[in-house]
């Protein structure tokens, strides 16, 4: 019931074969359903738990997938920071709710479960730190081993651990993430790897999930939705998906897809702001949110699409103006988050006090990593705790209380 097309040329594939960029062209794929054979009842999805199977009808994976049970995250109204801004209808999707504490593992359940649907024994990624840290438990929960190359000196503590833990092969590579996204391809062509970063069609078909329980929860299509922007394979991935509920006539509109990127990271919003019909790479990416340190998006040209298309926009913020958010989500609003993830609520903040967000919308920031991924980054921003002796008037005076 699905093909894979070029999302340039639309040359059309097969879908069980194992190719991530167009024969002809060399642009990426996506993976396309004939939306006129596809039955669903949205009465059918609401009787099923919110997670990504749920919507198992718009997902290529027809064997028993491998799950962890990922998705069905919590979606909050940010009551306190929204009043703050000035938008009252401000609510956070937290994907860091998930099993490996990332959006990544929509993706990889799908991914995965493709790897063995393909009869593929091995999986592979370049990863700023989430990816890995989900392709290693993901792969274990198949059951088939997964290497993993991380940009060397330049991932969180937490995204490390996990890969390790997990048991997956973790190269450091001495370079950056770009590079390392080359390398790992190169070894996917040459070694038959199954490769899981995000130009595999079918791990975005996972992601695209964001979008659906966005529309279930709030229940509706809220006006914008806020991404942080990496790779852009998120955007471009919720984006895809609500076009299909578009397409099926089971929502009417499509919210403003909106990118925030790390200055020193930003160049799809370059690309916006300067209304290139290319996004131009960056050599040197720089931020303190090392999700997102990326230089040349692989999905560069889909989020453009995805912004443009929706009358959405992309704003960059500083490591400043995320570290801030970071701590008001943690201390406002009881939400964690790591650093990349508050860059989509500091970029309302900063759209809004340019007058570019209008302050009646209604907004679904994606958070998209757990607080504990980074906890060095946390450490370094928070006072140390008091140490005293181990009596009360220590305890007292520690606390300045009589
Ligand atoms: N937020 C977090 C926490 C991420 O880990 C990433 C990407 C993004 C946002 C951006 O998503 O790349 O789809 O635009 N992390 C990748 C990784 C690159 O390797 O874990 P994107």
């Amino acid at each position: 019931m699905y093909r894979l097309t070029c999302v340039y040329c639309g040359e059309k594939y097969r879908p069980d074969e194992i190719l991530y960029t167009c024969r002809k062209c060399g642009h990426l794929l996506a993976v396309e359903y004939d939306l006129s054979r596809v039955s669903i009842r949205p009465e059918v999805w609401r009787k099923r738990p919110l997670s990504v199977w749920r919507y198992r009808e718009l997902l290529p994976v027809t064997i028993p997938p491998v799950t962890l049970q990922e998705g069905g995250t919590p979606l909050y109204h940010l009551k306190r920071i929204g009043e703050e801004i000035g938008v009252p209808k401000l609510y956070a999707k937290h994907e860091g709710m998930n099993p490996t504490g990332s959006f990544k593992d929509r993706g990889m359940t799908v991914g995965v479960s493709m790897a063995l649907q393909l009869g593929k024994t091995t999986v592979a990624c370049a990863s700023t730190g989430n990816t890995s840290a989900s392709l290693a438990a993901y792969a274990a929960r198949a059951g088939i081993p997964a290497v993993v190359l991380l940009p060397s000196g330049k991932v969180a503590l937490g995204k490390v651990a996990q890969a390790l833990m997990h048991g997956a092969r973790v190269i450091s590579v001495r370079g950056n993430f770009d590079r390392a996204l080359e390398m790992v391809q190169e070894l996917c062509t040459s070694h038959g790897l199954y490769l899981l970063n995000s130009i595999n069609p079918f791990r975005l078909e996972g992601q695209k999930t964001i979008g659906f329980e966005t529309i279930d929860q709030l229940p509706g299509v809220p006006d914008r939705m806020v991404l942080p922007v990496g790779n852009a394979g998120n955007i471009s991935a919720v984006y895809k998906g609500l076009l299909e509920l578009k397409t099926l006539g089971l929502i009417d509109r499509l919210p403003m897809m909106t990118g925030i990127q790390a200055a020193g990271s930003s160049p799809v919003v370059r690309a916006i702001r300067e209304g290139l019909a290319e996004v131009v790479p960056e050599e040197s990416p720089e931020t303190v949110a090392t999700a997102i340190r990326i230089g040349a998006p692989v999905n560069g040209e889909k989020a453009l699409e995805a912004i443009r298309k929706t009358g959405g926009t992309a704003a960059a913020v500083t490591d400043s103006e995320i570290l801030a958010m970071q701590k008001d989500l943690a201390r406002k609003e009881g939400i964690g988050v790591e650093p990349a993830s508050a860059a989509s609520v500091a970029g309302v903040r900063k759209l809004v006090d340019s007058g570019i967000i209008d302050p009646s919308e209604c907004i679904v920031c994606v958070v998209t990593g757990h607080l504990l991924k980074d906890p060095e980054t946390v450490i370094r921003q928070c006072e140390s705790p008091t140490e005293i002796d181990a009596d009360l008037p220590s305890l007292l005076s520690a606390l300045q209380w009589s």
